[in-house]
């Protein structure tokens, strides 16, 4: 059942910058007008600009951009169902409480999304630092709804996909790091996860919790100091020309479209930072410098070595850095 705080918020966000008065908003959400006080002063005190004009009543600022399930609904194509969705304030990871709810048989399409992550995960078990400002959403994909046999594509279509989304709603142009690194000039503002479940004793693939971390308007000093050069946002605080549930709302769409395309690749290379750039290899055992020739058909990196051999490499074995 939603609480009486999530009713207030829904009907104020889904009427941003419009007035309603207590008694409007007890009637029209069946509460009593105490229960709309209480509700009011609870959001304000998480931090929520609700204004209070004498004879009008109670308005959420239009530029709040709380991420609410209301607010990313009213931007969502038909085919992606705003009932799959749950916004929480604060979670340990999306993927995580992803990965359960699919082992409970969640259907495709599923949302988790968090204001933040106390602890986010990204490759390799690496902490994603996960402060509010950012958008952290995990999907749950079925692999007899995604009409393809090329799972190994799905974190490059994933690439392209937020990419888009980010494009064709703002003047901002991601390019993206093999393989899967967001970043505007040089400092990340998106890293993607994907994490498959698989059956124990068949090895049948079940499900994909496609995990998204964006650093939307997070401010620098909310990431440690060794992460600040490397780090990045898509927007300025006060500068944005998007709200976080329009660009939700934009990504689900491009991934939950249907099928992933059979040119996948070759939207994803011209999408890249690094092609024919030098890069550094690194593994668990060595460093080697090359230079980023190519992605092929199942989205793996082929190197150029300095004695002109070539490589080909998978992401689970190392890391890259642009030299
Ligand atoms: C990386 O950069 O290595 C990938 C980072 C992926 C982070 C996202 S945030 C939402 C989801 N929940 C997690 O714990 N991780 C992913």
């Amino acid at each position: 059942m939603t609480d009486t705080k999530t009713l207030v918020l829904n009907y104020l966000e889904e009427n941003s910058g419009r007035y309603f008065s207590g008694e409007t908003l007890a009637k029209e959400l069946h509460i009593s007008r105490n229960s709309v006080w209480k509700a009011i002063e609870s959001l304000r005190r998480e931090g929520y600009r609700i204004s209070a004009a004498p004879r009008r009543g109670y308005s959420l600022s239009a530029k709040a951009d709380n991420i609410t399930v209301s607010g990313i609904s009213k931007n969502l194509s038909p085919y992606v169902s705003s009932e799959l969705i749950t916004v929480y304030d604060e979670l340990e990871s999306t993927n995580k409480t992803a990965r359960s709810m699919a082992t409970f048989d969640a259907p495709h399409g599923t949302v988790i999304i968090a204001k933040r992550q106390t602890g986010g995960t990204g490759r390799k078990k690496r902490h994603f630092t996960s402060p509010e400002g950012g958008i952290y959403m995990s999907i749950i994909l079925r692999p007899e709804k995604l009409e393809t046999d090329g799972f190994s594509l799905i974190t490059p279509f994933a690439g392209v996909c937020v990419c888009r989304a980010i494009e064709e709603n703002t003047s901002v142009f991601p390019k993206i790091k093999w393989l899967n690194d967001l970043y505007i000039e040089d400092k990340k503002v998106c890293g993607i996860l994907a994490e498959a479940g698989t059956d124990f004793d068949t090895g049948e693939l079940q499900y994909i919790v496609l995990g998204i971390g964006i650093n939307f308007n997070s401010e620098s000093e909310a990431f440690p100091p060794e992460l600040r050069k490397t780090v990045g946002s898509l927007f300025l605080k006060g500068e944005e020309s998007i709200s976080k549930n329009e660009l939700i709302a934009a990504i689900l769409n491009n991934i939950l479209k249907g099928s992933i395309p059979e040119n996948i690749i070759d939207e994803y290379k011209s999408r890249m930072n690094m092609l024919g750039k030098s890069i550094l290899v690194i593994s668990s055992d060595k460093e080697y410098e090359a230079v980023a020739l190519d992605i092929n058909k199942k989205g793996k990196l082929i190197v150029e070595l300095p004695d002109k051999s070539t490589r080909v490499l998978s992401s689970e074995d190392i890391s890259i850095k642009l030299t």
